[in-house]
């Protein structure tokens, strides 16, 4: 069974989007797309994906301007209490528990790893259950003051890779387990 790992992309005060969900910071970095940690590494080893309503509308909304196509190939899971309309094929619209959801996309990737996108209270729905391996973020040289947080708890962290790509650090950590003490931002 591949590992379940939140990947993304943070501001250097710990926010993945700002205050309006825009990514304007992010996409005006430097990088290489062949560098460390690099997206297309990730993703060809990934069998399953999951994402919350906020992230999965940004896309959506990114696409409809773009006239990109939903970019993912393997099965995904969006979690929302809301009727949202599909823009790809494999999404699944969710509100159940994230254990029985994680065991779905188990079965769905084989061997393959499963990659929760965001945002930061999902995947830490999923550390909450024991269920998320790693954290790999690219961090931007950029602070925001104020946004989308990237993963709003407590919990211990173990650094076990980190490398330069052009603007970025880049860092993977494991998921150690909470620090107890009340969420941050509660
Ligand atoms: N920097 C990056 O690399 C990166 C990566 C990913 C995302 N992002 C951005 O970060 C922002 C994340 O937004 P966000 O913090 O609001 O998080 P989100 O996880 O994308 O969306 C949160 C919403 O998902 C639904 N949801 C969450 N957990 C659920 C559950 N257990 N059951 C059912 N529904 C559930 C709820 O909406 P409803 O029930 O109302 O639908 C909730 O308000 C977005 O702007 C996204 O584009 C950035």
């Amino acid at each position: 069974m591949g590992r379940t790992t939140y990947y993304t992309a943070t501001t250097l005060d710990g926010f993945i989007a700002d205050e309006h969900d825009s990514l304007d910071w992010l996409f005006v970095q430097d990088q290489d797309e062949a560098g460390a940690l690099n997206y297309d590494g990730f993703i060809k080893d990934i069998g399953a994906i999951a994402m919350g309503s906020t992230t999965y509308e940004w896309v959506a909304a990114h696409n409809a301007r773009t006239g990109d196509a939903w970019a993912y190939d393997m099965p995904a899971w969006v979690f929302t209490h809301r009727e949202l309309e599909p823009i790809g094929d494999g999404i699944t619209f969710t509100s159940a528990p994230v254990v029985d959801v994680h065991a779905e996309m188990t079965a769905a990737a084989g061997d393959k790893g499963l990659w929760v996108v965001g945002g930061g209270d999902l995947a830490g729905q999923f550390a909450d259950a024991g269920l998320l391996d790693e954290i790999v973020t690219y961090i931007a040289p950029v602070t925001l003051g104020k946004g989308r947080q990237i993963f709003p708890r407590r919990y211990d962290l173990r650094l076990v890779e980190l490398a330069q790509n052009k603007a970025f650090a880049c860092a993977r950590y494991e998921v150690v387990g909470p620090r107890g003490g009340p969420t941050l931002g509660a």
